[in-house]
């Protein structure tokens, strides 16, 4: 069976949108569905922010295609791991989970890495530089993921 896992931030147009890219690059897409969401409202329906699909590109990958979307309680059903990049979004996405089985979906991102509670940080207000230091860091936790997948 496939595994599922969902990216989620808080706009679902700079970091989390990254995070589908960067993993959906690393998998088989037969084997796994990578999918993003946001726990906020103001973006819903538009495309990733244009630095996020720049830097994206500039390491050779397409998230032009990619729709901004709300996380919804029905994704807890729908998706094995629930990657969220802070713990902003984290204590967003727990507080509406319904069981304990619900909630250990939810890990944060960069604890792939090491088991720490480092947040992947929020480069929407910063500069082009943010995204790549973003990138790089999303990079690292997907190949993390990726082999214990
Ligand atoms: P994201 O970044 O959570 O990585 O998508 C943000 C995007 C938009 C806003 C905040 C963060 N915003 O306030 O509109």
């Amino acid at each position: 069976m496939k595994t599922k896992v969902l990216m989620v931030c808080l706009g679902n147009i700079c970091r989390s949108p990254l995070a589908e890219g960067i993993l959906k690059n690393k998998v088989n897409p037969a084997n796994v569905m990578v999918d993003s969401a946001g726990t906020a409202s103001y973006h819903i329906g538009k495309s990733p922010d244009s630095r996020s699909i720049a830097v994206a590109k500039k390491y050779g990958i397409d998230i032009r295609q990619q729709v901004c979307r709300k996380f919804n309680i029905r994704d807890f059903e729908d998706f094995d791991l629930i990657y969220v990049m802070d713990k902003g979004n984290y204590d967003t996405i727990v507080q509406m989970s319904n069981s304990a089985e619900q909630a250990t979906k939810v890990r944060l991102l960069l604890s792939a890495i090491d088991g720490s509670e480092k947040e992947v940080p929020d480069p929407y207000y910063g500069g082009e530089d943010g995204f790549e230091h973003v990138f790089k860091m999303v990079d690292v936790a997907c190949e993390h993921i990726v082999k214990r997948l």
